[in-house]
């Protein structure tokens, strides 16, 4: 296993439309283990291969706090079952240091393929829920930030761009 180095906001890397997944095969697979193990030293509790540069529809998601639920979603797409918001904050490993508290829908139903590319359709709700639209956000080339007003934007872009510089 390997970590990833994870692209962040403004990269232009980051607004990419990512690919269906056609197959199954070890390169898949090893990019799997590998998006586990960046997410987890991170720390994070989602990542998009959109994230790593890599730009094919898989997402690993574990939202336990002790690395117990590892989920696998590829070619995932979602429909809304309740579209209130439960207002939850959202970071992003994308956006360092920055959190938003952001309006999405609380119920969705979810259908993708799973870690053996077989198919999988489930529900979510809560924090699964929040998590599963923004790292299919990311997949779409689209950041939380896209979300939020365009002043607190371009306060978080500005100040990431200069923390870039000093790098
Ligand atoms: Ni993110």
């Amino acid at each position: 296993m390997a970590l990833l180095s994870i692209l962040e906001y403004p990269d232009k890397r980051l607004r990419t439309l990512a690919s269906p997944v056609l197959e199954n095969n070890d390169e898949i697979q090893k990019l799997i283990s590998n998006m586990f193990e960046t997410m987890y030293e991170a720390p994070g509790v989602g990542l998009a291969a959109t994230q790593v540069n890599i730009h094919k529809r898989i997402i690993t998601i574990d939202t336990s706090d002790n690395q117990k639920s590892p989920l696998v979603l590829i070619n995932p797409e979602f429909e809304v079952i309740d579209s209130d918001s439960d207002n939850l904050q959202e970071g992003c490993l994308s956006i360092p240091g920055f959190y938003e508290t952001l309006q999405r829908p609380k119920h969705i139903k979810v259908t993708a393929l799973d870690k053996n590319f077989k198919g999988q359709q489930f529900e979510a709700t809560g924090l699964l829920a929040v998590c599963i639209q923004h790292e299919i956000d990311h997949l779409n080339g689209i950041l939380y930030v896209d979300h939020i007003s365009r002043l607190k934007r371009s306060r978080i872009k500005s100040k990431l761009e200069k923390l870039h510089k000093q790098q």
